[in-house]
C-alpha cells in the first residue's frame, strides 16, 4: 500500500473539533464535484472507507490521510491532489503534500473480509468442551472485572485470555473494556453522547494512539486450562480476548466491533446457548432502539447454536446479546489477520 498524507491548514481561524473544521474546507472542495474526492470515493466502495481519513490537528490544521493499494491507483490521484491544493490555495488555505511513502500495515479490503465472511455467523471446527471449561472455571481464582465502566449494574463480567502483559490480576484491565469506551477515556474530552460518537466514527484504525484488539498479544494463565487447549491451532494468532460471564440481564446494546478496513477478525461462542441471544440487526419491523444512531431497528436472534463451538462472527454488522439466566459463558475472542488462511481452512 501507499500512503500520502497532505496537511491543510486554515491561516488565522480556530475550530472547535474535527467536524467544524472539515465541514470549513470541503465547501471549497465539494464531495460530488472536486475530482480527487470523487477518485477517492470510488476507491472507497471499492476496498472499504477507511483507507482514507481527516485527522484534526487542534486549533486549525487537518491530516488527510490516503491510503493507496496499488502505485496505478496513486499515480491516477497525484494531478488530481495537485489541482486540490490549487484550488485551497486561491481561497488562502495552506495545502502540503508529503513524498508518498509504502505502507505496511496490514488491513483486509471489502472484498477479502466477505470472501470469507460468507454469513453473519459461520461454525468453525473447533469446540470446547463445556462441561470440563466449567469445572476450570470453577476452580479459577483469576480476577474478574467488570465488563468496563459504564453500567456495573448489570451482571457482566469478564477475564482476560489475551491481554498487554499477560497478567490475570491487573489492577485496571483495558482487555475487559470495549476499546472504543477505553480510547475515548484517555482522551479527556467531556463524556458527552456528541463528543463520543464523534470519537467513535472518526477513530482510524491505522492510529498509533489508540488501543485496538491486535495491541494485545499475551496470553494469561486462564489460557492454559485443558479445555482451551482446543484454542492451540489460532493460539499464535490471538489477541484481544476474553472470557465473559453473564448473569440473568446481562447484554450489550447494538453495537460494532470492526469496520472496513478490518485489521482483525472475531470469533464468537457461548456455554449456554439456551440461556442466551446473540441477534444481528437486518430487514424487518423494528423492535430495538439503536442508542448510538437513535433509530428503532429490527434484530434477528441466531437459532441454533452449538453449546461450545466458536463460529467466525461478522461484528462488522450491528449486533447486540443479552442472558436471560445466570452463569452464561461467552468466548470473546479476536485474531490478528494472518489467521485469514487457518480460519477459512477451518469454517465448517
Ligand atoms: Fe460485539
Amino acid at each position: 500500500m501507499i500512503k500520502i498524507d497532505t496537511v491543510i491548514t486554515v491561516p488565522n481561524k480556530q475550530f472547535e473539533n474535527k467536524a467544524e473544521f472539515k465541514n470549513y474546507v470541503i465547501q471549497f472542495v465539494p464531495q460530488d464535484t472536486d475530482p480527487l474526492r470523487v477518485y477517492n470515493f470510488k476507491l472507497m466502495e471499492k476496498y472499504g472507507d477507511g483507507f482514507f481519513y481527516l485527522t484534526f490537528v487542534s486549533p486549525n490544521k487537518g491530516i488527510l490521510n490516503h491510503i493507496y493499494q496499488t502505485e496505478e491507483e496513486y499515480k491516477g490521484s497525484e494531478k488530481l491532489r495537485f489541482d486540490q491544493q490549487k484550488e485551497l490555495e486561491k481561497k488562502g488555505l495552506k495545502y502540503k503534500i508529503s513524498s508518498p511513502y509504502t505502507f505496511n500495515k496490514s488491513a483486509l479490503t471489502k472484498t477479502e473480509y466477505y470472501n470469507l465472511h460468507t454469513d453473519l455467523l459461520l461454525p468453525l471446527d473447533i469446540k470446547v468442551d463445556v462441561e470440563l471449561f466449567k469445572l476450570e472455571m470453577d476452580a479459577y481464582k483469576g480476577k474478574k472485572y467488570h465488563w468496563g465502566d459504564l453500567y456495573t449494574q448489570y451482571p457482566r463480567y469478564a477475564y482476560p485470555l489475551v491481554n498487554l502483559n499477560g497478567k490475570n490480576n491487573n489492577e485496571i484491565e483495558p482487555a475487559c473494556y470495549p476499546l472504543d469506551r477505553w480510547n475515548f477515556i484517555q482522551t479527556g474530552l467531556e463524556n458527552t453522547k456528541e463528543n463520543f460518537d464523534d470519537f467513535l466514527f472518526n477513530i482510524s484504525q491505522f492510529s498509533n494512539e489508540h488501543l485496538f484488539e491486535i495491541n494485545f498479544t499475551k496470553p494469561t494463565k486462564l489460557m492454559n486450562f485443558k479445555s482451551l487447549k482446543v484454542l492451540d491451532p489460532i493460539k499464535e494468532y490471538m489477541t484481544r480476548s476474553c472470557i465473559l460471564k453473564w448473569d440473568t440481564m446481562g447484554h450489550f446494546n447494538p453495537h460494532f466491533d470492526s469496520w472496513h478496513p478490518t485489521r482483525w477478525l472475531r470469533l464468537w461462542g457461548t456455554t449456554d446457548p439456551d440461556k442466551m441471544k446473540l441477534r444481528y440487526k437486518t430487514g424487518g419491523e423494528a423492535n430495538v432502539l439503536n442508542k448510538v444512531t437513535d433509530k428503532w431497528e429490527y434484530y434477528e436472534p441466531v437459532e441454533n447454536i452449538e453449546a461450545g463451538r466458536l463460529y467466525l462472527h461478522d461484528s462488522i454488522r450491528w449486533h447486540d446479546a443479552f442472558a436471560y439466566d445466570d452463569e452464561v459463558y461467552q468466548f470473546f475472542i479476536s485474531l490478528n489477520i494472518d489467521a485469514y488462511e487457518i480460519i477459512k481452512a477451518r469454517i465448517i
